[in-house]
């Protein structure tokens, strides 16, 4: 298995599982083991144990999402890009959602996908050190393609089949979601993150509009303004705020 063939493409070794814990503990211990590299892609069917950000669960319906881990090599990147692979991987699955959605997509600061107010898919980014260098991401991305019901998020979470009425074949998806990847990747190795950042801001969720931020305990109205080049949040409220990954939440 090559370690960091960076001219790999992303999904060229695919792997289908049937039921796993996390796609992303997964990935991470077979890089542990030597037995994944740059571009590994792993799709289960079912995760009993499926992780979201800040220490959430992610739950979907066996058989009927995109339930996928990435490998990336991150050595390149120096701690304080961390954000640059936020990128590649947030607008890949954006770009992926347009080709069947045209209307209505924004990335939702840090890396949720939405449709209108609705989250379409998320994005757990875990990764490897080396010195003062990354040495993997697993990029771990959950999209709602087939499921309909959503118990405990109501109105919060949409699939691709709620709003197209199509259905869809999820391992075809993911393998299509591997080649957006791989182009956005392949888009930050040879310009570097500046063209990325400038997509990002212009596919930003309520971009110029007046949402509701929990900050320490404390919700007040911020005008949202974009994202600097360090990944954080810029919002306003009589004056600018600039809020890091996890400083803050969105409410509503
Ligand atoms: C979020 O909270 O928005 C992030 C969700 C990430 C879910 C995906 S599903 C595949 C991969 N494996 C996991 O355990 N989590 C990610």
């Amino acid at each position: 298995m090559p370690r960091s063939a960076v001219k790999t493409t992303i999904g060229s070794q695919f792997t289908q599982l049937s039921v796993v814990d996390s796609t992303n503990i997964y990935a991470m211990k077979l890089l542990q083991a030597n037995l994944a590299g740059h571009g590994s892609a792993f799709l289960a069917r079912e995760q009993t144990a499926g992780k979201g950000q800040r220490g959430r669960k992610w739950q979907a319906n066996p058989g009927e999402n995109i339930l996928m881990s990435v490998v990336l090599d991150s050595s390149f990147l120096v701690i304080s890009q961390q954000f640059h692979l936020s990128l590649v991987v947030a607008l890949a699955t954006f770009d992926f959602l347009e080709r069947y959605i045209p209307e209505g997509l924004s990335i939702k600061w840090p890396n949720d996908i939405y449709w209108n107010d609705r989250k379409t898919g998320g994005i757990l980014l875990e990764t490897s050190l080396s010195g003062n260098k990354w040495q993997w991401t697993v990029a771990g991305i959950g999209v709602n393609i087939n499921q309909v019901d959503f118990p405990d998020l109501n109105k919060k979470a949409v699939s691709l089949k709620q709003i197209t009425g199509k259905t869809y074949d999820p391992a075809l998806l993911a393998k299509e979601l591997c080649g957006c990847i791989d182009q956005r990747y392949k888009q930050l190795k040879k310009q570097g993150f500046l063209p990325l950042l400038d997509a990002y801001r212009e596919r930003l969720y309520k971009k110029g509009a007046l949402v509701r931020l929990k900050k320490d305990n404390i919700v007040s109205k911020y005008l949202i303004q974009s994202v600097s080049e360090q990944g954080e949040l810029i919002a306003e409220a009589g004056m600018e705020y600039v809020f890091t990954h996890g400083s803050v939440e969105w409410i509503g």
